[in-house]
């Protein structure tokens, strides 16, 4: 039976208090749903739909304006959904530019939150280096620039700082997909004041909950999950498996909605990123951002059957 908010609150005129509390109720619910009913989540003051898009590897080098095409339906599919995420990096071959020109292309600036990241061994390099992505992005904003991998942090950091205040970036951090680099990444979430952290973690890697998820949920700095998939690596775990029953239970009707929606319903809140190069990537990774999420339970359910394999 479909029982919208008008009739509940219709129902409930009668009784003051219980209506005060169900638009309090409501409006809750609200909140952690945008227009489009995507799950949104904030990272220093905006809200975002909690799936954005990876660029590394399949945006690096499209060959010609036939490689361009899927990429640009993508963003655009992507964006009619409300998604808003899109993260690069200087690294990732011309990733920076091809998202640059679509983004122009499809007049969608405006529509998204742009992440890119610095890579460089001294202020003046990353100095550059930033000056650069503004280009090839072709804007005069870039909503987060994170320290890729660690690299130079103290001084990429203190650079970001200065670029934030002066408003040319929205918001800072720091990125790993390395076990090795926990101790140092954990050490720099200690001393430093980040806005965001970006981290690999998957149903079949977790080593970040051990530590850094949790620091980041006690310090409030939002979450950014890489490597969501583990590229190919949960995909050809799970190849020639029928979906479980209890997917079902948590509303995913393919095994990367059950990936993505295991890594969202971490108590840290993240925002996943996993890389998407074509329109059904798109349709399939944002129901993630729609419905329930798997509870305690439930995880500890999705871990034992993976760990099972
Ligand atoms: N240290 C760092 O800062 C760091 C490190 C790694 C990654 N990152 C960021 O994190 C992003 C995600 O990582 P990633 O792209 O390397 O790996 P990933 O997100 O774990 O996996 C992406 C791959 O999964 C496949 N895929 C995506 N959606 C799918 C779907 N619905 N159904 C079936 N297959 C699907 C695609 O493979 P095919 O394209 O082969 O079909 C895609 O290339 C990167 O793009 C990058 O932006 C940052």
């Amino acid at each position: 039976m479909q029982f919208g908010r008008r009739r509940f609150m219709s129902a409930l005129a009668a009784a003051p208090v219980l209506a005060a509390s169900a638009t309090a109720l409501l409006s809750g619910i609200a909140r952690a749903a945008d227009a489009d009913g995507l799950l949104t989540r904030p990272l220093r003051g905006v809200d975002l739909p909690v799936i954005g898009i990876g660029t590394a590897r399949r945006y690096a080098d499209p060959a010609d304006a036939a490689a361009l095409a899927p990429l640009r339906d993508t963003i655009h599919r992507f964006t009619e959904l409300g998604g808003r995420v899109i993260d690069t990096a200087p690294s990732y071959g011309r990733a920076e530019d091809v998202v640059g020109q679509l983004v122009q292309e499809l007049g969608v600036r405006d529509r998204l939150f742009l992440a890119t990241k610095v890579g460089a061994g001294t202020r003046e390099e990353g100095a550059a280096q930033i000056e650069d992505s503004f280009r090839k992005l072709r804007t005069d904003r870039i909503d987060l620039i994170a320290v890729h991998n660690l690299r130079d942090v103290d001084n990429q950091l203190a650079l970001l700082r200065d670029l934030r205040a002066a408003g040319r970036i929205g918001a800072l951090g720091i990125t790993t997909s390395a076990d090795q680099q926990y101790a140092a990444f954990e050490a720099v979430m200690r001393r430093e004041q980040l806005d965001c952290i970006q981290i690999d973690y998957a149903l079949d890697n977790r080593g970040a909950a051990d530590r850094i998820l949790p620091l980041a949920q006690e310090q409030g700095i939002a979450v950014m999950v890489n490597l969501p998939f583990g590229r190919d690596r949960l995909f050809a775990a799970t190849q020639d498996l029928p979906l479980p029953g209890w997917a079902a239970e948590i509303g995913a009707t393919s095994w990367a909605q059950v990936f993505l929606k295991y890594v969202l319903s971490h108590p840290a809140r993240p925002i996943a990123i996993p890389g998407m190069a074509q329109v059904r990537y798109v349709d399939d990774n944002l129901g993630a951002a729609r419905g329930p999420l798997p509870d305690a339970a439930m995880r500890q359910r999705m871990e034992q059957f993976i760990d099972a394999l």
